[in-house]
């Protein structure tokens, strides 16, 4: 009797795959990430602030609404209260979106809408940082404004419990509250965070004015200082290629506004510093041709680091003119890393197909950032070249000092006083020998630069000077004057001594002994 092998289809043993049914849990803990614990540096909190400002703020520009008020946004400290306001004057919400908007998690309504934020986490994440987290607002019309309030120590408290079972919803619906705004007195059309009870991080840093400004002259979209001498050029190029308009943010620290990091002198010590000279602008092609981002980076001499302190230094990237990273975003494109500290600029991406990460801290990857980021690689090595070039250019600059330095020194003490006629002639030729190193030296500068100008200057006043030096200089005559035949090689000598001198003066002293040794021989 013969088997029958029936072929068994291995794909018919696997069962298809079924959509789940049951319910998904999204528990509380999903909070702590929210609540600031995702960002990398706590001062992050205030970009997400003034971010929301920002958009709100051009929603309102955009419908046509007046601003009665400036600033457009204020940031207010209460040290007794440690307590921090961020309020602007942007659209606002209305009372009956009020708190669906405020307690809506991951679901922005600015999805698709050409403004910053598109997450819907971003307001949450002063909750890490203080006791309470309370947003007021009043759109147009409203008659009253409305608040609600975050209570974080009943939110810390409920994550702790282990006998909480709720989950993302259940703990907000325990931790929040609502109301109508107590006593008006409000602007009519306004949006405020507040954050009470504010803790204390390291210098205080939450609560310190001057780290705050700092912190948002590099990454809120604040206009250029007005004198800064490029800023309303840079600003008009930007406008040009659809960045919007900046926006004035005041801290209540009786410094005023706040202005864009640039600055025309970069402090490279306390005393030495590097002027901007002049603004290159750029621009890059995405991989679909368009134009994915522009900026402008500063032209400086790149004589040195820039120090870290000041905030200035290093290319940043900016998308809705918001800075994502920090100063060292480009730091791995360049050949050597500590050269993206020696550059200043700005690149704004435009392309929508490059997203900023839910961090902040970078783009998300993509083929299109790819390109781009293969595009700034180029520019990082361009850069490092510049800082070679004018590296070897200074030294150059510096050797030309040098020798002419060297020639002048000769030319000096030649005049100094009555020298026999030789030694004149010889301190000519060693001058004149130095003076053909520097010409040699400068030939090598950079044509037309500024450098080539001053070396220029430089060696005609040295040449004036050595043409001269037979008519400045007197002769002294030795009792015994040299045989004819006896010049050549005792000015031979004379040149070595003087080569070998340990200062000019030392030189002429032992050149003289010299000769009159000679002449009495
Ligand atoms: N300053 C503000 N002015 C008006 N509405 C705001 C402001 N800040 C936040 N909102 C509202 O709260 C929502 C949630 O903010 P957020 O959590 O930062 O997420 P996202 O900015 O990604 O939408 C915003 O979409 C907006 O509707
Ligand atoms: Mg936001």
């Amino acid at each position: 009797m013969s088997a029958v092998v029936t072929p068994v289809s291995l794909s018919s043993l696997t069962k298809r795959p079924r959509p789940i049914t049951e319910s998904v849990i999204v528990g509380k803990d999903i909070l702590d990430l929210l609540a600031g614990s995702m960002y990398i540096n706590p001062l992050n909190i205030y970009r997400e602030y003034v971010q929301n400002a920002a958009d709100a703020i051009d929603e309102a520009r955009d419908k046509g609404l007046s601003f009665t008020r400036q600033p457009e946004v204020e940031i207010l400290f209460d040290h007794v209260e440690r307590s921090v306001k961020i309020r602007d004057s942007g659209i606002g919400i209305p009372s009956n979106e009020f708190v669906q908007r405020l307690t809506t998690i991951g679901a922005s309504q600015k999805r698709g809408k050409q403004l910053r934020g598109f997450r819907g986490v971003g307001r949450l994440s002063g909750l890490g940082f203080c006791q309470e987290l309370i947003f007021r607002s009043r759109a147009e019309g409203d008659s009253k404004a409305s608040e609600i309030r975050w209570d974080g120590r009943t939110l810390r408290e409920k994550m702790r419990d282990q006998n909480f079972n709720g989950g993302l919803a259940e703990i907000i619906q325990a931790a929040v509250t609502v109301n109508t705004a107590p006593a008006d007195g409000f602007p009519n059309r306004f949006f405020e965070v507040e954050l009470r009870k504010v803790s204390r991080l390291r210098n205080d840093l939450l609560l310190n004015e001057d780290t705050v400004r700092g912190y948002l002259s590099q990454v809120a979209p604040v206009p250029f200082m007005k004198d800064f001498q490029f800023g309303k050029e840079i600003q008009k190029h930007l406008e040009t290629h659809g960045i919007r308009a900046p926006i004035h943010i005041e801290i209540n620290d009786g410094k005023g506004q706040i202005f864009h990091r640039a600055q025309n002198k970069i402090l490279l010590t306390d005393t030495a510093f590097d002027p901007v000279r002049a603004i290159k602008y750029v621009e890059y092609q995405g991989s679909d041709g368009e134009i994915c981002a522009i900026g402008w980076i500063t032209d400086h001499s790149y004589a040195g680091a820039i120090p870290k302190k000041h905030g200035l230094g290093g290319i940043r990237l900016r998308a809705g003119n918001i800075q994502i990273g920090d100063e060292s975003i480009l730091a791995d494109f360049f050949p050597e890393a500590r050269f993206s500290g020696w550059a200043i600029g700005d690149i704004h991406i435009i392309s929508p197909k490059i997203l900023p990460n839910g961090r902040r801290d970078e783009f998300e990857p993509s083929m299109h950032y790819s390109h781009l980021q293969e595009e700034l690689t180029l520019q990082a090595k361009k850069i490092t070249q510049l800082i070679r070039e004018r590296s070897a250019q200074r030294n150059r600059l510096r050797s030309v000092q040098q020798q002419l330095g060297a020639a002048h020194e000769w030319i000096k003490v030649a005049t100094e006083k009555p020298l026999p006629p030789l030694l004149i002639k010889v301190l000519q030729d060693v001058a004149a020998l130095k003076l053909a190193q520097a010409v040699k030296e400068a030939a090598k500068l950079d044509n037309e630069s500024e450098d080539q100008a001053l070396a220029a200057t430089r060696i005609l006043e040295v040449e004036t000077a050595l043409s001269k030096l037979p008519l400045c200089a007197t002769a002294a005559h030795t009792q015994n004057e040299l045989s004819k035949n006896l010049e050549k090689p005792v000015a031979a000598a004379l040149k070595t001594i003087l080569s070998h001198a340990k200062n000019p003066r030392a030189g002429i002293e032992l050149s003289v002994e010299v000769l009159n040794a000679i002449g009495e021989a």
